[in-house]
């Protein structure tokens, strides 16, 4: 039973336990309601406490449930907090921790709640694009008023219980306890307080307005529908909570369920659910249980302290880990440390950083020339110059003089990480840790497994990603690993698309109006094009038969390398970001066409969009089926965090699902024939064949 019953003299108290968080399962809602008639039922008991077990009152829905039928079998929420609302006994709420969604809901459908110091409360339904579903929308303002409620149910934010207990006229709190030690008794003291007061209140008969009405509720769409470009569900929590000023109560909680039920099947609430189980997903390794045991990570040292090496040190530095950079000169240890310092400063300036904390940090940071000084560091991390000569001489030396136990990462984006750790006599102890620039900001880490790398190496790396507050995704070994290896696809389009008649500016704004932060080639002026011009020359040589598209190439002879040269895709002006159309270029891509005697052709952004997104999944079905991503949900959480893919779609893979998987293949097919495309790139990976004629869907994979 997950809701425990006990009688204290003449008050019954009822604790939910269902760890971690006291989630109101099916196990639990049912204990609730038992206890409840028990409590009705015996006449010995005056009042009842509702409270929760461990470390929350209740943190809403049980994740476990979700998407099963258990989530909604009677009895369901709303039962519960009416069953609450008809109790013949007074029920007091004592609320510690955290009462977040439904379990706030529920502390709402009590009669009396006393809050512990330093709880918080909230709403956080909207996060996961719905609204709350439990009468949240139609209570909260009547305890709170109409503007405090709503910024809440928009924000889904927590916000601290004390400071809720002070807006004036608010009713969510009757009573805040002195202590959180001190909460029971002060609820058994209210409990016994109110044990014989009748009428019982209930918050569905407080009244509820807003001194402007209308207007108020017009102001509040604007500025929500601004902020909620792409998402339907923030608006939605607008017509709600006006609903609770305009309708009777139930009528009002009718609204709201059917609201609820309607976002549960949107696409941007299926996309932020499956992110949401996304990103748990990703830090679980399948064969990698989750008590393996774990290293210790007390102190980093950073090989190299360019672009990379001195964004990763950033990490660790705000984590409170103590880094030591090594480089070959002096002056690139100095010039790194000036880069963190003005990183820092700049935070510092905008107010974001505090000066003694940037000072703080400062002085977890040391360099050295020599490797002797870094032997006793836990973990080392090498970012120098991506070429195997220089890793094999840094992995040498990392080998003959890091401690035993010592994690040795690497940060490369393209080499053989089997290799790399082929260079010690520790292969288990070796990782990559390909972090993205810059390193400081992006939020993706792939943590790329060697063939021989530890498990307790894998479970370290996963936890110290937490640590430095990065999405972790584990990917197995081959060139470009999961993103960079679908991105040379997507790239590969794009520089057909210019040859068959677009301009770069068309096929960016079609990429952005679906989503995306940034289309491909204003990311290619952002990132450097002469990056991709190297790998291409590699893939010239090692893959002849490959077909590309040669104006990138032709862009790069001319030396417009993106924002770095003042020029690239676009025209830049000096100091400043924005991409200006270029003449320049649009010329050259048409005497490129001509020079192939092609003909242009207006493409639809539909086109664009299709062969962009359905490059990077045919791409994905491989690397699935290969086994260098475990799930398909893993390949969506590198392309939301690390590529800008449009979160409302929730990832390349959910994308492909949410369109159908026939469907997808279809239009592959119908790439396939235009004689411009690759047709060979074009034939569905043997995954995708197989879901689209088992019927099945990506989710379903593993
Ligand atoms: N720049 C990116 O966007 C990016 C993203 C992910 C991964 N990476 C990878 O990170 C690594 C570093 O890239 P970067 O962009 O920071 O390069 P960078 O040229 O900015 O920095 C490399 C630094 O390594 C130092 N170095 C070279 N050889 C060394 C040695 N033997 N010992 C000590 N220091 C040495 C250099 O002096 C230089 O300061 C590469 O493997 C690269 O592929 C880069």
């Amino acid at each position: 039973m997950s809701a425990e019953y006990k009688v204290q003299g003449d008050i019954a108290v009822i604790t939910l336990n269902n760890p971690p968080v006291n989630g109101l399962g099916y196990d639990t809602r049912k204990g609730i309601t038992e206890a409840l008639a028990q409590a009705n039922a015996d006449a010995k008991v005056k009042a009842v406490v509702l409270t929760g077990a461990g470390k929350a009152f209740s943190g809403g829905a049980d994740i476990k449930e979700f998407g099963s039928p258990k989530a909604l079998a009677e009895p369901n929420l709303l039962s519960v907090i009416l069953a609450i609302e008809k109790s013949t006994k007074p029920v007091v709420a004592a609320v510690h921790s955290v009462a977040m969604g439904g379990g706030l809901e529920l502390a709402l459908g009590c009669h009396y709640r006393v809050g512990a110091p330093g709880c918080k409360v909230a709403l956080p339904e909207v996060k996961l694009g719905l609204i709350p579903g439990a009468g949240g929308t139609q209570r909260l303002p009547r305890v709170l008023g109409v503007e405090a409620a709503l910024n809440m149910i928009v924000s889904g934010e927590p916000v601290p219980a004390e400071m809720l207990a002070q807006l004036p006229g608010q009713k969510l709190f009757d009573k805040m306890a002195a202590s959180a030690e001190s909460l029971m008794d002060e609820a058994f003291a209210l409990a016994r307080e109110k044990a014989e007061v009748r009428p019982l209140p209930l918050v569905r008969e407080l009244p509820c307005k807003h001194p402007k009405g209308d207007a108020y509720f017009q102001f509040a769409r604007n500025m929500v529908g601004g902020q909620s470009r792409n998402f339907p569900a923030p608006l939605k929590c607008v017509d709600a909570v006006e609903a609770a000023t305009k309708k009777k109560f139930d009528d009002g909680l009718a609204y709201e369920r059917e609201i609820f039920i309607n976002l549960m099947w949107t696409p941007e609430c299926r996309a932020l659910r499956h992110i949401f189980a996304a990103e748990r997903a990703a830090s679980k390794i399948p064969d990698v249980p989750e008590d393996t045991p774990k290293r210790e990570i007390k102190s980093v040292a950073v090989i190299g302290a360019g672009t990379m090496g001195g964004g990763i040190t950033m990490n660790f530095l705000n984590a409170g880990i103590p880094v030591k950079m090594l480089e070959m000169k002096q002056e690139a240890l100095d010039r790194g440390i000036a880069t963190i310092r003005k990183n820092y400063e700049a935070q510092v300036g905008k107010g974001k950083l505090k000066q003694d904390k940037y000072e703080q940090r400062m002085g977890l940071l040391s360099t050295t020339l020599s490797y002797d000084d870094i032997r006793d560091a836990d973990l080392v991390i090498e970012a120098v110059f991506e070429e195997m000569g220089v890793k094999e001489k840094v992995f040498k030396e990392l080998d003959r003089v890091m401690k035993p136990g010592a994690i040795l990462a690497s940060n490369t984006s393209t080499l053989d990480v089997n290799k790399i750790a082929s260079f010690t006599k520790r292969p288990q102890d070796v990782v990559g840790l390909h972090f993205f620039s810059p390193a400081n900001v992006m939020k993706l880490l792939e943590v790329v497994r060697g063939e021989k790398t530890a498990k307790d190496v894998l479970a370290t790396v996963m936890a110290m990603a937490k640590t430095i507050k990065k999405t972790a995704v584990v990917s197995g070994v081959c060139d470009g690993f999961i993103g960079n290896r679908m991105i040379e696809q997507y790239s590969r389009q794009a520089g057909f698309l210019l040859e068959e008649g677009c301009t770069p500016e068309q096929v960016d704004k079609a990429v952005e109006k679906f989503g995306f932060a940034m289309g491909p080639f204003r990311m290619g002026d952002l990132a450097g094009n002469d990056i991709g011009w190297a790998i291409r020359k590699r893939r010239y040589v090692e893959k002849p038969g490959m077909k590309y598209s040669k104006t990138a190439d032709l862009l790069c002879e001319l030396g417009r390398y993106g924002q770095k040269t003042g020029a690239g895709w676009y025209d830049y002006k000096p100091g400043k970001r924005d991409a200006i159309p270029s003449q320049l270029v649009v010329d050259m891509i048409e005497k490129h066409r001509k020079d192939l005697g092609i003909t242009p052709r207006k493409i639809s952004d539909e086109e664009i969009v299709q062969r962009l997104v359905y490059a990077l999944v045919n791409e994905a079905a491989h690397i699935l089926e290969e086994g260098i991503a475990s799930r398909a949900s893993d390949i969506d959480m590198v392309y939301l965090t690390g590529y800008g893919f449009p979160i409302h779609r929730g990832g390349p893979m959910q994308y492909a699902d949410t369109v159908g998987l026939f469907n997808v293949v279809q239009s592959m097919q119908r790439f396939a024939r235009n004689p411009l495309d690759d047709a060979q790139f074009w034939q569905p990976a043997p995954l995708l064949a197989r879901l689209v004629a088992e019927g099945k869907s990506f989710n379903q994979v593993g």
